[in-house]
């Protein structure tokens, strides 16, 4: 298995090991007032597409970056292996309802209410909204692909750091660069 190959395989393992340190990343938007960072949770991977898939509520701040300008970075960070991850992509709102819906259908009642509040989340908290309604959880609901453009290893080592820099050529295969550390 190659190095590109690999990456990808652990990032599978992230979404279905809840305690793998992939399966929270730090995902970053450059909006209108400058760059903003936030965990987010792994939720799948589709490795032939490139592609990397998140749930988010469509009124948050980073739904609005988002649309400003689709450039996302994400960064992984395994302490076990000390290696980081770091990937840039294009993000865009999954445009299927009926893949939606499959994501939807799968999520528990007591996560559903995370996309039930009343008001956007990040405005202020009040009695008047701070109460849920769970008619509209579904259609606050996003699954947000990132089609992956540019992925950068580094694995730190006492005998010698490795950096390494992909990218995809025309054939789907990965190209790999070392890089010095
Ligand atoms: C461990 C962890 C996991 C999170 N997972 C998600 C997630 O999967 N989707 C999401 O929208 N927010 C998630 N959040 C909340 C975000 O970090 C963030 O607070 C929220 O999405 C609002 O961000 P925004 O205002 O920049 O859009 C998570 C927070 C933590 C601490």
């Amino acid at each position: 298995m190659n190095h590109a190959e690999e990456i990808w395989k652990t990032l599978v393992r992230a979404t279905v090991d809840k305690k793998h340190p992939w399966r929270v990343v730090g995902f970053s938007t450059s909006g209108p007032n400058g760059p903003q960072v936030r965990s987010v949770i792994l939720r799948g991977v589709k490795p032939a597409e490139r592609q990397l898939l998140f749930f988010t509520d469509l009124r948050s701040q980073k739904m609005a970056e988002i649309a400003h300008d689709a450039r996302v970075a994400l960064l992984f960070w395994n302490p076990r292996s000390n290696t980081q991850l770091r990937v840039c992509g294009n993000a865009a709102p999954e445009a299927s309802e009926l893949i939606v819906n499959g994501h939807w259908e799968r999520i528990p009642d007591y996560a559903r209410k995370d996309y039930a509040t009343l008001s956007a989340p990040g405005t202020a908290l009040d009695s008047a909204n701070s109460c849920l309604d769970l008619s509209m959880a579904r259609s606050n609901f996003v699954a947000l692909n990132v089609v992956v453009q540019q992925i950068e290893l580094l694995r730190l080592d006492r005998d010698g750091h490795v950096r390494l820099a992909f990218s995809p050529s025309a054939s789907g295969d990965w190209t790999e660069k070392g890089l010095v550390p």
